[in-house]
Order: structure tokens, then sequence, then C-alpha cells
């Protein structure tokens, strides 16, 4: 079959490689990919905000299935655009991704469902909110409904900080996503992800990982997409990740289902492991990025026969096999990043990484020109191992980041601590 995945990261490199491994498959297209993916699948040069011209691609070419792989695109609605064209595609839909969409939704409805999670409340006005920010107690958590590109959140160390914040989201700091904000408690613990998938009624287990938000050693700095991930999470034990499925997971589906809302695709369940157990952090719609660069070299299964299930409500047939081995990715960037830096550098020693024992290199920010593969992005490569153990593996992606560089690039050299730690 005839496939199209959307978009240009790390992520949809991992999930382009993973996909290319399927016997279902005869054509990968990417649009638009990278350098990376462009070893594998052919790049088509359509941005992945053009949803026009992404279904006019689709239906020309006769794509048999679209894959979406970031929330934006999924938020939204470019499923809904693929499917009214006829193209089949894993969402979720534009109402369904409402799950990552808005913030105030999942909190309402981790109520309804006894889901554990924050105390909170919506609000609409700064003038009610801020004396409610204080009733919690500080820090407090003040968070931007919408998508705001994961910087919506904002944790406040005082009533002056706090004040300023809720101030700074109803004034537009955030665009649109700011004109509701959700304010709740701080949660104390260790963050972990917990990744599923759904078809609408039927749930499958993926697997556990724990990613790097900040920028420096020692989680300090600003905070990122994700400087370096691994899986599984130590921290998420099997009885955990049971719980992850009963008490979240499926009555999250389950509660979509009731509002007449199939929810067919991903969950990135985001916990806070506290000392009484489990609470949401939040949920995104999608596999997580650099956690796909880490869950997907582990599945041994066909992913794009569980993708395909999810989509045609047929995942109670879907088993899926895990690695035991541990994968851990080590994200390098360009310097500057998550502020601005400079693109267009050359990249050395990739292929002599690349030929490392257990190493493989997703590329995520990256273009192929005359001179060679540049840097063009503020994440460029995730140098994956996978191993028998956190320690083995770590070595192995280090072993392969020595070896690569390019002006200014920069890498966090603690990747896994807290894993090696236990
Ligand atoms: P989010 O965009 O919802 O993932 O939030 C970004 C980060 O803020 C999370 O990964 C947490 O580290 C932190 N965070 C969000 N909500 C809370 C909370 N209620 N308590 C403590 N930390 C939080
Ligand atoms: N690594 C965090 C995310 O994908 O949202």
């Amino acid at each position: 079959m005839k496939l199209l995945l959307v978009g240009s990261g790390g992520r949809e490199h991992a999930l382009a490689w993973a996909l290319a491994k399927s016997p279902l498959l005869t054509k990968l297209y990417v649009a638009p990919g990278n350098a990376g993916i462009a070893g594998i699948a052919q790049c088509v040069a359509i941005p992945a905000t053009d949803f026009a011209g992404l279904r006019d691609f689709a239906v020309k070419t006769g794509i048999d299935f679209a894959v979406i792989a970031a929330d934006a695109q999924l938020v939204g609605g470019l499923w809904d655009v693929l499917e009214a064209a006829g193209i089949k595609a894993l969402g979720p839909s534009k109402a369904a991704a409402v799950l990552e969409g808005s913030k105030g939704f999942v909190k309402d409805l981790c109520m309804e469902k006894g889901i554990p999670t924050a105390a909170y409340k919506r609000f609409r006005e700064a003038a009610s909110a801020k004396p409610y920010a204080a009733s919690l107690g500080f820090p407090v958590v003040i968070k931007a409904d919408g998508l705001a590109a994961g910087k919506g959140v904002i944790i406040a160390a005082d009533k002056t900080e706090s004040d300023k914040a809720i101030d700074f989201m109803f004034e537009g700091g955030f665009g649109d996503s700011g004109h509701e904000i959700v304010v709740e408690e701080f949660m104390e613990g260790e963050e972990a992800s917990f990744f599923a998938l759904s078809d609408g009624v039927n749930v499958v287990a993926l697997a556990g990982a724990q990613d790097h938000k900040r920028a420096f050693d020692g989680d300090k700095g600003p905070n990122t997409g994700g400087m370096g991930a691994y899986s599984p999470a130590p921290v998420l034990t099997p009885a955990l990740e049971k719980i992850a499925m009963e008490q979240f997971i499926k009555p999250t589906v389950a509660a979509f289902a009731e509002r007449g809302l199939s929810y067919m695709g991903v969950l990135y369940l985001g916990l806070m492991i506290t000392k009484n157990g489990p609470r949401l952090v939040e949920y995104n719609c999608r596999f997580g990025d650099p956690e796909a660069q880490v869950l997907l070299p582990r599945l041994k299964s066909d992913l794009l026969a569980a993708l395909l299930a999810a989509r045609s409500g047929t995942l109670d047939k879907i088993k899926l096999d895990w690695s035991g081995d541990v994968a851990l990715t080590v994200v390098m960037a360009s310097g500057g990043y998550p502020g601005t830096y400079e693109k267009g550098h050359i990249i050395s020693r990739l292929e002599d990484a690349a030929r490392l024992p257990g190493v493989t290199i997703f590329h995520a920010g990256t273009e192929n020109r005359d001179s060679g593969v540049v840097a063009v992005g503020g994440r460029v490569l995730d140098i994956t191992a996978t191993g028998k153990d956190v320690a083995e593996t770590r070595a192995r992606a280090y072993a392969a980041v020595a070896l690569i560089g390019w002006k200014d690039c920069f890498f966090r050299r603690d990747i896994g601590w807290r894993a090696l730690q236990r």
C-alpha cells in the first residue's frame, strides 16, 4: 500500500524507519521530510501546514493511508481534510484532538471519570483567577487552555509571578490559546510518559518513556521540546503501567465515546508519579518527540498494521511484541536552541557514527545540500542506541555523538541519569 507520512522531525524519521519495515508497504512518501528521511522514503516538497496541497497530492497519487504525526496538524484538522477527500488517515479527528487542544476539557473529563490529577479551575478573566491561584498556595501552575507550541505552561513561584502570568495570558501573550486558562495545584514527583493506541473502542498499550525537557545538564536551563529520552522508563513499574491503562487511558477513551467522539490514534499520557500515586499532568494526541525515537526501536511488531487497525476499528486483533532492550536517544542541537541559532553548517562523520554497534541516527532538522548534510533546525539529530541496559546503551549513544560535529552544536551529557541512579 502507498503511504503518506506528514512531518519533518526526528519523530517522523523514526516513524518512517519503522513503517518502512512493514511488509504491507509498497511506497512511502513523506511530506516534507528531511535529509535522513530522504534515505529511506520519497520526500515530497509540501509543507505540513499546506492542508490543501497535502490533500491534492494524496488524491492524485492514490495514497491508501496517511499518518499525521504532529499536534498542530491534528488539532488543526488535517485528518478531517484528508478523510473528506476519501483518504484514510490515522487521526485523531479535529474534534477528538481536543485531548491535546484544550487543557480545560481534559481536566473536566478527569473529574467526571475520577482520573487522578491536580486540583484546578478554568477561568476566562483575570479577576477571579488570581485569588484562586493564591488559594492553592505556591508554587502554582498557570496554563493556557490551547496549544501554545509547548510553551503554554508557567510555574509561578509566588503571588507576583502568578498574577503576572495570568495577566500575560489574558493579554494575548500566547495568542488565542490563552483566551481561557487553567489554574492548577503544583504536583511534586517524577514525570514519565506512557503511550497507547486506540481505535475508538479498543485500546492497546504501547510502552513508557522519560524525556529530558530542559536544555542543559542537571535538568537546568530553558524548556525545550526534549533533549533526550529513554524507554522503558524504570519509574513506570509493570504495576504502574497497568494503572496507566486501567485508570487513565481506558476511562478517557470511554469518555470520548460517550460524547460521540471516537478517539482513533495515539494517546500520550503525561504522568507525575507523586507519593500518593500517579496523577495526570497532560495528554497529547500523538507520539512524543523524542519519545518516538526510543519507543519504535523497541517495537518488534508491524507498526503499519497496528496503525491501520487503529483506523479500522480492529485493534482487538492486534498484539504487540516489545523488545526487552533499552533504547536511549541523545538530541544534538544547534547552539542557541531553544532561542535563535545559525543554520547551514555542514555536519561531519554521520556515516562513521551510524556504523557503530546498536546505533541508529534519526534526523530532526537537516537538509541535503551540494556541500553535504547541513543543520537547519534547533534540534538537528537524535543519536539513538539500543542495548541490554541503560549503562551500555548510553555508552553506545555517546560514542556516536563523540564522532559527529558541526559549528556550535551542543547536547546534554547526562541523558538517562535518573534511570542510571535506580
Ligand atoms: P505540559 O505542557 O502540560 O506538559 O506542561 C509542561 C510541564 O510543566 C510538564 O511537563 C511539567 O513538568 C510541568 N507541569 C505541568 N503541570 C504541572 C503541575 N500541575 N504540577 C507540576 N508540574 C507541572
Ligand atoms: N517530548 C515532549 C513532546 O513531544 O511533547
